[in-house]
């Protein structure tokens, strides 16, 4: 008989650091066809494990196209911790990918507006980097991503790509600079870039990850503006145990988020969110 929460062997291909706690590391299942035959869309996740510690979820931040299961890892506990310490070469277990992915294949012929703060730029990577491969899929992209400080951000090394995009606009936030910290952005939380946005609603979906406090002012702020409830998508973490709705950990009204989500639109979870 199958089990479904098995993790299968995986081998540390490749980390970069992405900050002082967070690096993304670039894993290969040990069985080469198993490999070969995965596939998953931006916006779904793994369940990483390392035996005698436990499990956690992570997304996948980057597209099938590259080949590579990639996944940025911010070190917070007792499986990230020790994911930090793994070289190049080192096993771990994973399963998966679970979850609901961003709606690309909807959102062709739109106007993208990408929303993220902090390690919510993770799932969404893998969207920027399918909408350059396949640039006229697609209409105006404006990323706007926020951190703390320039030092919490991640992805900086693709930024550069990211700005020769053509028809986009990237825009970058953060809170505030620690003395002698070189920044040449903003300063103020990802809303503070609404004044200068280009996006309009017509013709446009946004998809937005990111501390929940931090999505729910971003979504009434969308509204505001006059984005519907079904053009806007949210990315929600909850505590995950199985990952494929059998234990109810993640259970958000009458949706799992590991199964129902962790993308929704914010039509569907609006009313299980705390309100502001
Ligand atoms: C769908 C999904 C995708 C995710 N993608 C990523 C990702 O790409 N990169 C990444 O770094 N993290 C991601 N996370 C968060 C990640 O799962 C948690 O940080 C992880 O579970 C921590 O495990 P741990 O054993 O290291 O921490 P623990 O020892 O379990 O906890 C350490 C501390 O972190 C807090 N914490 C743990 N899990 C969460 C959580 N889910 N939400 C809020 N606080 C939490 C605990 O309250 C505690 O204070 C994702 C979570 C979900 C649900
Ligand atoms: S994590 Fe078990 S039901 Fe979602």
């Amino acid at each position: 008989m199958s089990n479904d929460l098995k993790p299968h062997m995986a081998i540390v291909k490749d980390i970069t650091i992405e900050n002082s706690n967070t690096k993304t590391y670039v894993l290969e299942f040990a069985d080469k066809q198993q490999h070969k035959n995965f596939t998953w869309d931006p916006g779904q996740f793994m369940m990483l494990s390392l035996f005698g510690v436990g499990e956690a979820a992570l997304s996948i931040s980057n597209i099938p196209e590259d080949g590579l299961i990639s996944t940025t890892i911010r070190a917070v506990g007792n499986v990230t911790k020790k994911i930090k310490e793994l070289k190049k070469g080192d096993t771990l277990g994973m399963r998966g990918p679970y979850g609901t992915g961003w709606p690309i294949k909807e959102a062709k012929g739109k106007n993208i507006l990408l929303i993220a703060g902090g390690m919510g730029l993770a799932p969404l990577r893998g969207v920027i980097n399918h909408i350059a491969i396949k640039r006229n899929n697609f209409g105006h992209l404006e990323i706007i991503y926020g951190a703390r400080t320039p030092n919490d951000m991640i992805f900086t090394n693709q930024f550069r790509d990211w700005y020769q995009i053509e028809k986009s606009r990237l825009d970058l936030t953060v809170d505030g600079i620690p003395p002698g910290t070189p920044w040449e952005g903003k300063i103020g939380l990802v809303t503070s870039c609404f004044p200068a946005m280009k996006t309009r609603p017509q013709n446009s979906v946004a998809l937005v990850c990111g501390p929940e406090v931090m999505m729910r002012f971003v979504a009434k702020c969308l509204e505001t503006i006059g984005f519907k409830e079904n053009q806007i998508f949210l990315s929600l973490e909850r505590r995950m145990k199985c990952g494929i709705g059998k234990c109810g950990h993640c259970q958000l009204g009458p949706k799992y988020v590991c199964k129902d989500g962790p993308v929704f639109p914010y039509r569907d979870i609006k009313p299980y969110i705390n309100p502001l």
